[in-house]
């Protein structure tokens, strides 16, 4: 079973034109699924599960449909936090949560310290995340700690600019799965995702099941990870 799972949950908005209804209602429509994924991790005993909810670039979206997230997020962390309670999930979140008006990041911090003490499935939501931007963060963060004389820059390694990133309590993710049937990563996890297994399907996000879910995992369990090393040695290891 993979540790981590990092979920690109796309495909919304054109569900919601394939059925004739507001690009709200898609995502309305994929926050059921997010539930369906969420419920399926945590019976299966994954350890993290990070879905990709809001990226830096959508805050480019039109302002109707930015508010229409905003709002689904706040009655979203309402509905379901019993639901993250019954299942022992701990909410945890990644991204520059200053850019969020303040009523979604009181209701999800709120949220979090609600869950913090769960200890089963860890359900981390990237909301205005975008890897660049995180990059760019840690690198101002290393950058600072040389100036103030805290760090050489002979000292600087992959754990210090992992420890730097805002998922440096979380570990790098098994695997990625990306709905809707395009094959980019779309500036997530770019650090992280190095040698994590990819898992693309043509099924829009509200249409993505359990079984779907499961797939991608018989799917992952076949592949051999090598790391950068030969199938040798890794059989003789
Ligand atoms: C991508 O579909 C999806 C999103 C930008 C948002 C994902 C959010 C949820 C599933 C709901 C849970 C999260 C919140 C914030 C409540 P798209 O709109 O890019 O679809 P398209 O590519 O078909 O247009």
């Amino acid at each position: 079973m993979p540790r981590h799972v990092a979920v690109i949950m796309d495909g919304n908005g054109r569900w919601a034109k394939q059925h004739g209804l507001a690009r709200a209602l898609g995502h309305k429509q994929g926050v059921n699924t997010l539930h369906e994924i969420t419920e399926t991790a945590a019976r299966l005993g994954i350890g993290y599960l990070t879905m990709y909810a809001f990226s830096t670039e959508n805050w480019n979206r039109p302002q109707d449909e930015i508010d229409a997230l905003m709002a689904l997020l706040v009655s979203t962390i309402a509905t379901e936090t019993p639901t993250l309670m019954k299942n022992n999930v701990r909410l945890l979140t990644i991204g520059d949560m200053q850019r969020l008006p303040q009523d979604v990041r009181t209701k999800i911090e709120n949220c979090k310290q609600q869950t913090a003490a769960n200890t089963g499935l860890n359900l981390v939501i990237a909301l205005s995340y975008s890897a660049r931007w995180e990059i760019t963060e840690a690198a101002r963060q290393l950058a600072t700690a040389v100036a103030n004389g805290q760090l050489l820059p002979q000292d600087i390694n992959e754990q210090r600019i992992s420890d730097a990133l805002t998922t440096h309590a979380i570990p790098d993710p098994d695997l990625l799965i990306r709905t809707s049937g395009e094959l980019r990563i779309s500036n997530f996890l770019l650090w992280q995702l190095a040698y994590s297994e990819l898992w693309f399907t043509d099924k829009l996000w509200p249409d993505f099941t359990a079984d779907d879910f499961c797939n991608a995992l018989r799917d992952y369990q076949k592949r051999e990870r090598r790391f950068g090393k030969t199938s040798e040695q890794l059989k003789n290891n």
